[in-house]
């Protein structure tokens, strides 16, 4: 494996988020500018994928299941098919695409409440994973459910999430359009925005400067 990263991923979009103290966390974000001539192998997901198993689940359920596309393999291009207009200009660069899908009930019927919590914990561990592997990461809600579970004969109870490219960055220049939107300084709400007060009489975020 390769060694962890401790100097900044790509420097367009970057942040330094006060307070975060793991650079794994603090360097992430989604690109769109992946090397198209970058090429990953299966073996080089199972970390990816070994994360994400020992993610905590709900009861340890255990809901999230992946479905594994490498660049230049038919399903690989069949996933690319099913995703939206948006997201097809620049998501078959990355070098792979996985689609995480999350098991709404068990095989006794019984529903899994924490399904969609349950996966999206598994991909956020899947992404800090592919930090340490010098890997980027985008996730894509932009995509029809239907197709995929069609095309890839998924059944009643198994429902895509979300779809993940990963990748490094490179060539080609993507196109004017998406480049600036590449460029874009990332911003978040102020944390006094989303603490929420905990008593009637507390302003929203109290504790926190403004
Ligand atoms: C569930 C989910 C769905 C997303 N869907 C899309 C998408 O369809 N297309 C896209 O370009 N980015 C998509 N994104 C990426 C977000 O736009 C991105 O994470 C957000 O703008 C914050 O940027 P950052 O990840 O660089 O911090 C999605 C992210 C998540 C978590």
């Amino acid at each position: 494996m390769k060694p962890r990263i401790t100097e900044p991923l790509v420097t367009p979009p970057l942040v330094t988020p006060p307070l975060v103290t793991e650079p794994l966390l603090a360097q992430r974000w989604s690109p769109r500018g992946f090397d198209e001539s970058h090429v990953l192998t299966f073996g080089d997901l199972l970390p990816l994928l070994e994360a994400a198993r020992w993610a905590p689940s709900s009861g340890n359920t255990q809901p999230a299941r992946w479905l594994v596309t490498l660049r230049g393999e038919p399903a690989h291009a069949r996933l690319v098919d099913c995703l939206s207009g948006g997201n097809q200009p620049w998501a078959p660069r990355a070098s792979a695409l996985l689609v995480a899908v999350a098991t709404q009930a068990g095989d006794d019927g019984r529903p899994y409440p924490w399904h969609l919590h349950d996966t999206g914990q598994a991909v956020a561990h899947l992404t800090v994973q592919a930090a340490a592997q010098g890997l980027l990461v985008h996730q894509m809600g932009g995509f029809d459910a239907d197709r995929i579970r069609h095309e890839f004969g998924l059944s009643d109870v198994q429902r895509p999430s979300v779809v993940v490219a990963v990748g490094v960055l490179g060539g080609p220049p993507l196109p004017p359009e998406l480049a600036s939107r590449e460029a874009r300084v990332r911003t978040r709400r102020p944390l006094s925005e989303l603490v929420l007060p905990s008593a009637p009489d507390d302003l929203p975020g109290p504790r926190l400067a403004p």
